[in-house]
This record gives C-alpha cells, structure tokens and sequence, in this order.
C-alpha cells in the first residue's frame, strides 16, 4: 500500500499552504500534528488531523509512519532527535539546522538510529529541474562551465504568513538571515543539478535595507571540485513583483534559462540557448507541485528502501557546512572576500 500515514511538527506557513496539500495531492493521509499553538492545532484539524501540544502524543500515533519537521530553524535538533529514537521517518524542512552542531547532531541521530532521513530540498523534485538535469547529463551543454542563481523576496520585520511571529529575522532561531534561509536551495539544487557539491565558497553580505539585525541580501560564489563556477543572490530586500527567482545552468554549447521555477509552486519556465544563440522552450509538467512530488519521492523510498540512495544527510550536512562557511569568509576567515566594511556587512551570525 503506498498511501503514508504522515505526521507534522510544526503546522505554520509552509506545512499549512505546501506539505498539507502536497500530501493530500500525493494520496497520502496528514494523521497529526504536533504543535504547541493552538490556532496550529486547529488549522490542522481542519485538515482532517490531530492535533498534539508535545511530541509524544504525535510519536505515540501508530499510524504516523513519517513525519515531516517544519518549525523555525533552532527546535529541528529536538524534534529530528526524538522521531530518530522513536523509529519514525524524517523530512526535516531547510536548512537543517540553526548552527553547524546542531545539524552535526541530527546526522548522527539518524545515523545511530538508522532512520530513514532527508532534508525536504523540495527544488530536486521541482520537473523543471529534473529536465535540466537529464539534459546535463546527457552532454547538452557541452561542459558546463556555470550555475547562476537569484533567489529573492521581500521580508519586512512584521513578515508573517501564518500570523506566527517572525523568527527569521532572530539570528538565535533562524541561525542567520537571507543566506541561511535562502542559500541552501540554492547550494541543494546546484549538486543535484551537476551531480557534485559545491566545494569552495565564500560570501559577501548586506543589512541594507531592513531595520532587523541579521543580513537581508547575500552574494555567495562558489566551485565544485571540478571547477565549475556558481553565484547566488539571495535576498530579503527585493519587491516580490520584480524578476527574482533565476537559474541558469551555462556550458560551453549553450546554456538553459529557468525563470520562476525556484520556489515553493509549480510552472515557470526553461528555455535552451545553443551556441549560436537560437533559442528552444524545455517541455516539462507544467501542473507537478514541487512538494506533492517531494512528498511522492518520500513515500515511494520509505516503501522501497533502494530509492533512499537519492537522500543523505551527510550531502545535507555538507551544504549546511557550506552555509556557515560563507558566513565565515564574510566575518574575517581570511581571504579576500573577509574584511567587512561598515553597516553594509553587518550581520549578526553566531555558529
Ligand atoms: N522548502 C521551502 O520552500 C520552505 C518554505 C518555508 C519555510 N521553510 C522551512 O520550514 C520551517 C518552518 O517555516 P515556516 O515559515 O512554516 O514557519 P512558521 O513560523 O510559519 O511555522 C512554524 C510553526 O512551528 C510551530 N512551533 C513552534 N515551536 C514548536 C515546537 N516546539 N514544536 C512543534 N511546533 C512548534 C509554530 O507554532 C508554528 O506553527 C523552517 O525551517 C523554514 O526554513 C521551507
């Protein structure tokens, strides 16, 4: 039977308006929940599912098979280390954790435990970028030389979209700003699309615009080790009508353009440009929702352990790793990215 029985720890913004649908899309069943606000609660019961103020009550539910970790950055650890020794299957959201130890705790957790574990990149499962991944592979871009990402939005200090206070602009919850919100997408999709992580990186930050303390705009570049080259722009401060959301994936016989197909939605865009800049549209599923196919690669990998070679948590504890060495470089690692100047790089991250 490959319905799941799936539970949530954290029934906010992204559990409410992607996980819930993506599990009711997948045909799987959201039994329970398991959050402390009871406003959480009763959205969830109007999903059908119970609601638990702790997380016994959610481990002690049988038919809690997975259980997908969406609360602000900092409870990850305790919630992925008590399903771990329950027994439960784990998809805990982006970025893994709030600090570096803590994301070091939870690969060991489900590495003694021997828990089924992924970190919910739900832009793999994105079809837009699997088609350029198959396209890659296949040689299309002859060798890749480039990944250039943006990646932004407008976070305002009262930002809520669950009326829940707005713990990402709190450096001791989040673990940072925009570049630990945003990046990981990012540095994720780079090593899926490529087949290899991002080994090299360094940063620069901002606190441009917001009146909050940790950094609302990043510029990351890194290299894997084969030398392909990547940016990143990450950003809180952009207004959500411009153009904001941009892959491209450049080699040496043309290059794929993904507009607005980074995200939490389905659609967008891919074109291909040959090198001779004739350019083609990249058919892919217009209507597949990134999370309800997370949600339907999880499932299927939990009923048929050989799919779980597509997860690991030590891939995902390397682009944690990667997320606080970019915020190293920027704090005086040594380089010639590190020295800071003035209110422009200010940030508050504390590893
Ligand atoms: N993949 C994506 O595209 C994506 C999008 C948004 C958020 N996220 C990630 O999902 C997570 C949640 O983000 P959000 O925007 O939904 O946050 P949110 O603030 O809207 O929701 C968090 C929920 O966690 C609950 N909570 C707080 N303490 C808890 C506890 N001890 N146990 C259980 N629940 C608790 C809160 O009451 C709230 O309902 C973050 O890690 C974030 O980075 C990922």
């Amino acid at each position: 039977m490959d319905a799941v029985g799936w539970g949530i720890v954290g029934y906010g913004w992204v559990a409410r308006d992607y996980m819930a649908p993506g599990i009711r899309a997948a045909g799987h069943r959201l039994v329970a929940v398991c959050d402390p606000d009871p406003a959480s609660r009763a959205a969830a019961g109007r999903e059908g599912a119970r609601g638990h103020a702790d997380l016994a009550g959610l481990i002690a539910e049988d038919a809690v098979e997975a259980v997908y970790v969406a609360t602000p950055n900092h409870l990850h650890r305790a919630a992925v280390e008590a399903l771990a020794a329950a027994g439960k299957a784990v998809l805990c959201e982006k970025p893994m954790a709030a600090t570096l130890a803590d994301a070091e705790a939870i690969a060991r957790a489900v590495a003694s435990k021997e828990i089924f574990y992924g970190t919910a990149f739900d832009q793999r499962h994105h079809p837009a970028h699997r088609a350029i991944r198959a396209q890659v592979a296949a040689g299309r871009l002859g060798t890749v030389t480039a990944v250039r990402i943006v990646y932004a939005c407008w976070l305002g200090r009262d930002w809520s979209e669950a009326g829940q206070p707005n713990w990402r602009i709190d450096a001791s919850q989040a673990g940072g700003g925009a570049l630990i919100d945003l990046a990981p997408h990012g540095l994720d999709l780079i090593d899926f699309l490529l087949g290899r992580p991002i080994a090299d990186i360094a940063a620069l930050t901002q606190t441009r615009v917001h009146d909050y303390p940790v950094d609302d705009g990043a510029l990351l570049i890194g290299r894997t080790d084969d030398g392909v080259l990547a940016s990143l722009h990450v950003a809180y401060n952009c207004p959500d009508a411009l153009p904001r959301r941009r892959l491209e994936v450049v080699g040496t016989k043309g290059m794929f353009v993904a507009e607005n197909t980074m995200g939490q939605v389905a659609g967008g865009t891919v074109t291909f440009i040959d090198g001779s800049g004739a350019e083609e549209p990249v058919p892919f599923d217009l209507d597949a929702s990134p999370f309800t196919e997370q949600v339907r690669a999880f499932g299927s990998a939990l009923r048929r352990p050989a799919e779980r070679a597509a997860y690991s948590a030590e891939r995902d504890l390397h682009t944690m790793r990667l997320v606080v060495e970019a915020y190293e470089s920027e704090l005086g690692g040594g380089g010639p990215l590190s020295a800071p100047r003035g209110a422009a790089s200010r940030m508050d991250y504390s590893p």
